[in-house]
């Protein structure tokens, strides 16, 4: 989209984020853990989208860990991903993820797993697939994950400590 910009989120962004969150899913559930993994310091990258100057789009990738045995393997968990209703299907939460999963990789992040529809996140190269190996409370076939290089294809899945409030 024209004149869109994808940057890092700032302090200053707290309130507009809480906003743009309860406004796409209509409900505090994901303003609320937004804040709890932030104030956790359990986000791993957060980014927002503007245009002319507003935020319109939000998303967040938080630590997650696959156990096996003594390894912990550190991976990242998207969620929540949020675009202003008036501004969804317009290639917000496209510009979104593809901005992320780039400074993600540049990071040496190698897995990346997600909690959402297949239809949508399967353009990014999610997968239930490379999921399904991992056992977690959350395994069904909306689990999906990417790959950018070795890592765990089973294991326990350790979401960040304010998923359990969900
Ligand atoms: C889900 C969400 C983040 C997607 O952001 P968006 O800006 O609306 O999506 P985009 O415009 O970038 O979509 C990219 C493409 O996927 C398609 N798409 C959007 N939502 C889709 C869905 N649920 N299933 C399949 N395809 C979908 C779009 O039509 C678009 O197709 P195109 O490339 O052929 O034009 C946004 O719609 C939203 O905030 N929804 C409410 C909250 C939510 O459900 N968040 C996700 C759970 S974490």
């Amino acid at each position: 989209m024209k004149g869109l910009t994808v940057r890092l989120a700032e302090e200053r962004d707290r309130q507009v984020i809480r906003d743009v969150e309860e406004r796409a899913f209509g409900g505090m559930g994901e303003a609320t853990l937004v804040d709890s993994l932030v104030a956790a310091d359990d986000a791993v990258l957060e980014l927002v989208a503007e245009r002319e100057g507003e935020i319109v789009g939000h998303i967040l990738f938080s630590r997650v860990f696959v156990e096996a045995g003594d390894d912990r393997f550190p991976g990242v968990a998207l969620a929540p991903a949020a675009v202003l209703p008036d501004w969804q299907g317009k290639g917000v939460g496209r510009a979104m993820i593809r901005d992320a999963h780039k400074r993600l990789q540049a990071a040496g992040e190698k897995l990346s797993v997600v909690l959402g529809d297949p239809a949508y996140y399967g353009r990014f190269g999610y997968e239930h697939g490379r999921a399904a190996g991992f056992a977690s409370t959350y395994q069904c076939d909306a689990l999906q994950a990417v790959a950018w290089g070795e890592a765990p294809s089973s294991g326990k899945l350790v979401y960040a400590t304010p998923f359990g409030a969900l």
